[in-house]
Protein backbone atom coordinates (compact mmCIF):
# COMPACT_ATOMS: atom_id res chain seq x y z
CA UNK A 1 0.00 0.00 0.00
CA UNK A 2 1.29 3.69 -0.79
CA UNK A 3 2.73 5.58 1.99
CA UNK A 4 0.80 8.28 3.76
CA UNK A 5 1.19 11.68 2.49
CA UNK A 6 2.04 14.03 5.54
CA UNK A 7 2.50 18.28 5.12
CA UNK A 8 3.85 19.46 8.56
CA UNK A 9 3.66 23.23 7.94
CA UNK A 10 6.23 24.14 10.18
CA UNK A 11 9.04 23.36 11.76
CA UNK A 12 8.35 20.67 14.74
CA UNK A 13 10.98 19.40 17.37
CA UNK A 14 13.79 17.03 15.22
CA UNK A 15 12.96 13.56 17.16
CA UNK A 16 9.28 14.14 16.32
CA UNK A 17 10.23 15.24 12.15
CA UNK A 18 12.27 11.98 12.04
CA UNK A 19 9.40 10.10 13.52
CA UNK A 20 7.46 10.52 11.00
CA UNK A 21 9.91 10.48 8.26
CA UNK A 22 10.62 6.88 9.12
CA UNK A 23 6.86 6.01 9.23
CA UNK A 24 4.98 8.08 6.35
CA UNK A 25 5.92 9.95 2.88
CA UNK A 26 6.52 13.33 4.98
CA UNK A 27 7.01 16.93 3.49
CA UNK A 28 8.97 19.23 6.14
CA UNK A 29 8.48 23.34 6.07
CA UNK A 30 12.55 23.58 6.08
CA UNK A 31 12.77 27.13 6.17
CA UNK A 32 9.84 27.48 8.36
CA UNK A 33 8.16 30.01 7.00
CA UNK A 34 4.33 30.78 7.32
CA UNK A 35 2.73 28.78 4.52
CA UNK A 36 0.01 31.16 2.54
CA UNK A 37 -3.41 30.67 2.27
CA UNK A 38 -3.22 29.16 -1.63
CA UNK A 39 -0.62 26.83 -0.32
CA UNK A 40 -2.38 25.55 2.11
CA UNK A 41 -5.32 25.00 -0.11
CA UNK A 42 -3.15 23.58 -2.90
CA UNK A 43 -1.53 21.40 0.01
CA UNK A 44 -5.28 20.28 0.79
CA UNK A 45 -5.81 19.01 -2.29
CA UNK A 46 -1.89 17.41 -3.33
CA UNK A 47 -1.54 15.49 0.26
CA UNK A 48 -3.68 12.63 3.03
CA UNK A 49 -2.70 14.51 6.55
CA UNK A 50 -2.01 18.49 6.89
CA UNK A 51 -0.52 18.87 10.13
CA UNK A 52 -1.16 22.79 10.88
CA UNK A 53 -0.19 25.03 14.08
CA UNK A 54 -1.67 28.06 15.91
CA UNK A 55 -0.01 30.15 13.39
CA UNK A 56 -1.52 28.34 10.33
CA UNK A 57 -5.04 29.91 9.58
CA UNK A 58 -7.44 26.75 8.09
CA UNK A 59 -10.74 28.44 7.36
CA UNK A 60 -13.14 27.38 4.62
CA UNK A 61 -11.43 28.68 1.76
CA UNK A 62 -8.21 25.88 2.20
CA UNK A 63 -10.73 23.29 3.35
CA UNK A 64 -12.22 23.73 -0.17
CA UNK A 65 -8.77 22.87 -1.70
CA UNK A 66 -9.14 19.06 -0.15
CA UNK A 67 -11.28 18.37 -3.12
CA UNK A 68 -12.10 14.05 -3.57
CA UNK A 69 -8.51 12.64 -2.90
CA UNK A 70 -7.15 15.22 -1.23
CA UNK A 71 -6.82 15.76 2.51
CA UNK A 72 -8.70 13.46 5.07
CA UNK A 73 -7.33 14.26 8.06
CA UNK A 74 -5.99 17.42 9.65
CA UNK A 75 -3.62 16.12 12.66
CA UNK A 76 -3.40 19.83 14.46
CA UNK A 77 0.02 20.53 16.58
CA UNK A 78 -1.76 22.10 19.93
CA UNK A 79 -5.02 21.78 21.74
CA UNK A 80 -7.10 24.38 21.06
CA UNK A 81 -8.13 24.25 17.29
CA UNK A 82 -10.47 27.64 17.00
CA UNK A 83 -7.79 28.39 13.45
CA UNK A 84 -9.86 25.03 11.98
CA UNK A 85 -13.24 25.97 10.32
CA UNK A 86 -14.02 22.67 12.06
CA UNK A 87 -17.66 22.59 10.80
CA UNK A 88 -16.47 22.92 6.76
CA UNK A 89 -14.34 19.99 7.41
CA UNK A 90 -16.27 18.05 9.09
CA UNK A 91 -19.13 18.57 6.34
CA UNK A 92 -16.22 17.66 3.26
CA UNK A 93 -15.58 14.35 5.53
CA UNK A 94 -12.45 15.55 6.95
CA UNK A 95 -11.23 14.38 10.48
CA UNK A 96 -9.71 16.68 13.15
CA UNK A 97 -7.67 16.00 15.67
CA UNK A 98 -5.28 17.74 18.53
CA UNK A 99 -3.17 17.17 20.99
CA UNK A 100 -5.02 17.47 24.37
CA UNK A 101 -3.36 16.78 28.33
CA UNK A 102 0.37 17.15 27.04
CA UNK A 103 0.85 20.49 27.55
CA UNK A 104 -1.71 20.72 30.66
CA UNK A 105 1.74 21.20 32.84
CA UNK A 106 3.65 23.32 30.71
CA UNK A 107 0.78 25.82 29.89
CA UNK A 108 0.00 25.86 34.07
CA UNK A 109 3.61 26.34 34.50
CA UNK A 110 3.21 29.50 32.12
CA UNK A 111 0.04 31.02 33.88
CA UNK A 112 1.93 31.28 37.38
CA UNK A 113 4.90 32.53 35.35
CA UNK A 114 2.35 35.43 34.78
CA UNK A 115 0.58 35.85 37.64
CA UNK A 116 3.95 35.85 39.35
CA UNK A 117 5.67 38.36 37.00
CA UNK A 118 2.37 40.71 37.18
CA UNK A 119 2.34 40.58 40.65
CA UNK A 120 6.00 40.97 41.41
CA UNK A 121 6.66 43.50 38.50
CA UNK A 122 9.07 41.44 37.20
CA UNK A 123 9.58 43.14 33.33
CA UNK A 124 9.30 46.68 34.90
CA UNK A 125 11.76 45.75 37.35
CA UNK A 126 13.83 43.63 34.26
CA UNK A 127 13.34 46.94 32.04
CA UNK A 128 14.50 49.59 33.96
CA UNK A 129 17.63 47.93 35.20
CA UNK A 130 18.85 47.33 31.82
CA UNK A 131 17.95 50.32 30.93
CA UNK A 132 20.53 51.57 33.85
CA UNK A 133 18.01 52.92 35.63
CA UNK A 134 18.19 51.29 38.88
CA UNK A 135 19.38 53.34 41.62
CA UNK A 136 19.53 50.36 44.00
CA UNK A 137 17.41 49.19 46.99
CA UNK A 138 15.14 51.04 48.76
CA UNK A 139 11.95 49.84 51.21
CA UNK A 140 9.77 51.32 48.82
CA UNK A 141 10.78 50.92 45.04
CA UNK A 142 8.74 48.40 42.88
CA UNK A 143 6.20 47.33 45.39
CA UNK A 144 3.72 44.23 44.58
CA UNK A 145 1.14 42.42 45.69
CA UNK A 146 1.36 38.84 47.61
CA UNK A 147 -0.11 35.97 46.46
CA UNK A 148 -0.98 34.09 49.91
CA UNK A 149 -4.53 34.44 50.64
CA UNK A 150 -5.45 36.22 47.44
CA UNK A 151 -8.38 34.73 45.79
CA UNK A 152 -7.05 33.19 41.95
CA UNK A 153 -10.86 33.20 40.02
CA UNK A 154 -10.79 30.70 36.92
CA UNK A 155 -12.69 31.28 33.99
CA UNK A 156 -12.78 27.56 32.80
CA UNK A 157 -11.82 24.63 35.51
CA UNK A 158 -10.99 22.25 32.78
CA UNK A 159 -7.56 20.47 32.76
CA UNK A 160 -5.34 23.64 32.55
CA UNK A 161 -7.56 25.47 34.78
CA UNK A 162 -7.56 22.98 37.75
CA UNK A 163 -3.23 22.63 37.31
CA UNK A 164 -3.06 26.38 37.43
CA UNK A 165 -5.26 25.87 40.42
CA UNK A 166 -3.28 23.15 42.27
CA UNK A 167 -0.25 25.42 42.00
CA UNK A 168 -1.75 28.61 43.23
CA UNK A 169 -3.34 26.53 46.01
CA UNK A 170 -0.53 24.13 46.85
CA UNK A 171 2.58 26.23 46.27
CA UNK A 172 1.48 29.04 46.44
CA UNK A 173 -1.52 29.28 48.75
CA UNK A 174 -4.04 31.43 47.17
CA UNK A 175 -7.75 30.86 47.68
CA UNK A 176 -9.54 29.07 44.27
CA UNK A 177 -12.73 30.38 42.89
CA UNK A 178 -13.87 29.45 39.41
CA UNK A 179 -16.27 29.62 37.08
CA UNK A 180 -17.55 26.79 34.53
CA UNK A 181 -20.39 25.88 33.00
CA UNK A 182 -21.13 22.65 35.71
CA UNK A 183 -19.65 22.29 39.51
CA UNK A 184 -16.47 20.46 39.41
CA UNK A 185 -16.88 16.53 40.76
CA UNK A 186 -16.66 16.85 44.68
CA UNK A 187 -12.93 14.89 44.79
CA UNK A 188 -11.74 18.04 42.48
CA UNK A 189 -13.11 20.60 44.22
CA UNK A 190 -11.84 19.25 47.92
CA UNK A 191 -8.79 18.91 46.92
CA UNK A 192 -8.50 22.37 45.89
CA UNK A 193 -10.53 23.31 48.18
CA UNK A 194 -12.56 25.65 44.94
CA UNK A 195 -15.11 27.15 45.20
CA UNK A 196 -17.77 27.25 42.09
CA UNK A 197 -19.15 30.49 40.84
CA UNK A 198 -22.09 30.15 38.33
CA UNK A 199 -22.12 33.87 37.60
CA UNK A 200 -19.30 35.34 36.06
CA UNK A 201 -19.54 38.66 37.01
CA UNK A 202 -19.37 37.38 40.40
CA UNK A 203 -16.37 35.80 40.32
CA UNK A 204 -14.80 38.80 38.13
CA UNK A 205 -16.13 41.16 40.83
CA UNK A 206 -14.54 39.08 44.16
CA UNK A 207 -11.46 37.55 42.24
CA UNK A 208 -7.52 39.33 43.15
CA UNK A 209 -6.24 37.66 40.02
CA UNK A 210 -8.89 36.31 37.32
CA UNK A 211 -7.17 33.58 34.85
CA UNK A 212 -8.37 32.58 31.63
CA UNK A 213 -8.80 28.78 30.72
CA UNK A 214 -11.73 28.46 28.37
CA UNK A 215 -11.27 27.59 24.17
CA UNK A 216 -11.10 29.97 21.91
CA UNK A 217 -13.79 30.96 19.24
CA UNK A 218 -16.79 32.89 18.69
CA UNK A 219 -18.50 30.75 21.63
CA UNK A 220 -16.15 32.84 23.94
CA UNK A 221 -15.55 36.13 21.72
CA UNK A 222 -15.06 39.17 23.72
CA UNK A 223 -16.27 37.19 26.80
CA UNK A 224 -13.95 39.30 28.94
CA UNK A 225 -15.63 42.96 27.67
CA UNK A 226 -15.38 46.06 28.76
CA UNK A 227 -18.40 45.39 31.06
CA UNK A 228 -16.69 42.32 32.09
CA UNK A 229 -13.39 44.23 33.07
CA UNK A 230 -15.10 47.24 34.78
CA UNK A 231 -16.61 44.38 37.07
CA UNK A 232 -13.34 43.11 38.50
CA UNK A 233 -12.13 43.72 41.47
CA UNK A 234 -10.25 47.52 41.89
CA UNK A 235 -6.41 46.82 41.57
CA UNK A 236 -6.78 43.14 40.35
CA UNK A 237 -4.98 41.51 37.73
CA UNK A 238 -5.98 39.44 34.59
CA UNK A 239 -4.16 36.59 33.32
CA UNK A 240 -4.52 35.62 29.32
CA UNK A 241 -2.67 32.32 28.37
CA UNK A 242 -6.12 30.65 26.62
CA UNK A 243 -6.58 32.80 23.12
CA UNK A 244 -6.59 36.65 22.61
CA UNK A 245 -10.19 37.05 20.97
CA UNK A 246 -11.91 36.05 24.88
CA UNK A 247 -10.47 39.42 26.28
CA UNK A 248 -11.07 43.28 24.53
CA UNK A 249 -7.44 44.12 24.77
CA UNK A 250 -8.32 48.02 23.89
CA UNK A 251 -10.85 47.82 27.23
CA UNK A 252 -8.06 46.19 29.19
CA UNK A 253 -5.98 48.53 28.04
CA UNK A 254 -7.97 51.35 29.49
CA UNK A 255 -8.46 49.77 32.76
CA UNK A 256 -4.64 49.43 33.39
CA UNK A 257 -3.84 52.97 32.43
CA UNK A 258 -6.39 54.28 34.84
CA UNK A 259 -5.15 51.84 37.34
CA UNK A 260 -8.73 49.87 37.61
CA UNK A 261 -6.61 46.51 36.95
CA UNK A 262 -3.50 47.12 38.59
CA UNK A 263 -1.39 44.74 36.45
CA UNK A 264 -2.12 41.91 33.61
CA UNK A 265 -0.03 39.34 31.65
CA UNK A 266 -0.88 37.78 28.48
CA UNK A 267 0.32 35.05 26.31
CA UNK A 268 -1.68 34.89 23.14
CA UNK A 269 -3.20 37.74 21.34
CA UNK A 270 -6.36 38.13 18.63
CA UNK A 271 -3.70 38.54 15.71
CA UNK A 272 -0.47 37.10 16.34
CA UNK A 273 1.74 37.86 15.89
CA UNK A 274 0.43 41.60 16.00
CA UNK A 275 0.54 43.11 19.40
CA UNK A 276 -1.70 46.06 20.06
CA UNK A 277 0.20 49.40 20.64
CA UNK A 278 -2.20 50.22 23.39
CA UNK A 279 -0.73 47.60 25.28
CA UNK A 280 2.94 47.77 24.58
CA UNK A 281 2.87 51.34 25.52
CA UNK A 282 1.84 50.27 29.21
CA UNK A 283 4.40 49.46 32.20
CA UNK A 284 2.02 47.41 34.15
CA UNK A 285 0.92 44.39 31.40
CA UNK A 286 3.64 41.82 30.66
CA UNK A 287 3.53 40.27 27.31
CA UNK A 288 4.90 36.89 25.83
CA UNK A 289 4.96 35.78 22.35
CA UNK A 290 2.73 32.57 22.67
CA UNK A 291 5.05 30.77 25.30
CA UNK A 292 2.41 28.35 26.89
CA UNK A 293 3.41 24.94 25.54
CA UNK A 294 7.12 25.81 25.03
CA UNK A 295 9.56 23.62 26.61
CA UNK A 296 11.12 20.99 24.93
CA UNK A 297 9.86 17.92 26.36
CA UNK A 298 5.86 19.62 26.14
CA UNK A 299 6.84 19.88 22.55
CA UNK A 300 7.91 16.43 21.39
CA UNK A 301 5.17 15.25 22.87
CA UNK A 302 2.50 17.19 21.13
CA UNK A 303 4.72 15.69 17.94
CA UNK A 304 4.54 12.24 19.22
CA UNK A 305 0.42 12.83 20.10
CA UNK A 306 0.13 14.26 16.49
CA UNK A 307 1.74 11.19 14.74
CA UNK A 308 -0.34 8.49 17.25
CA UNK A 309 -3.32 10.25 15.70
CA UNK A 310 -1.76 9.83 11.78
CA UNK A 311 -0.45 6.01 13.06
CA UNK A 312 -4.50 5.56 13.93
CA UNK A 313 -5.47 7.09 10.78
CA UNK A 314 -2.95 4.64 8.61
CA UNK A 315 -4.29 1.47 10.63
CA UNK A 316 -7.88 2.83 9.93
CA UNK A 317 -8.28 2.99 13.65
CA UNK A 318 -10.23 5.28 15.97
CA UNK A 319 -8.89 8.46 16.17
CA UNK A 320 -7.37 8.81 19.43
CA UNK A 321 -8.01 12.66 19.95
CA UNK A 322 -10.42 13.21 17.41
CA UNK A 323 -12.07 16.43 17.91
CA UNK A 324 -14.18 16.50 14.48
C1 LIG B 1 0.50 25.61 21.14
C2 LIG B 1 -1.62 26.45 22.21
O1 LIG B 1 1.86 25.75 21.23
O2 LIG B 1 -2.01 24.13 22.08
C3 LIG B 1 -2.46 25.25 22.01
O3 LIG B 1 -3.67 25.44 21.78
O4 LIG B 1 -2.11 27.49 22.37
C4 LIG B 1 -0.14 26.45 22.21
O5 LIG B 1 0.33 26.24 23.49
C5 LIG B 1 0.07 26.02 19.78
O6 LIG B 1 -1.31 25.97 19.66
C6 LIG B 1 0.70 25.14 18.75
O7 LIG B 1 -0.09 25.04 17.58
Amino acid sequence: MARIRVLVTRRWPAEVERALAERFDVVLNENDKPMSQAALAEAMGAFDVLCPTVSDRIDAGVIAGARETGVKLIANYGVGFDHIAIEDARARGIAVTNTPGVLTDATADLALTLILMAARRAGEGERELRAGGWSGWRPTHLIGSALKDKVLGLVGFGRIGRATARRARHGFGMRIAYYARHAAADDVARELDAEFCPDLADLLARSDFVSLHIPGGAETENLIDAQAISAMKRGSYLINTARGGIVDYQALAEALSSRQLAGAGLDVYPQEPQIPASLLALENVVLLPHLGSANAETRIAMGMRAAANIEAFAAGRNLPDRVA
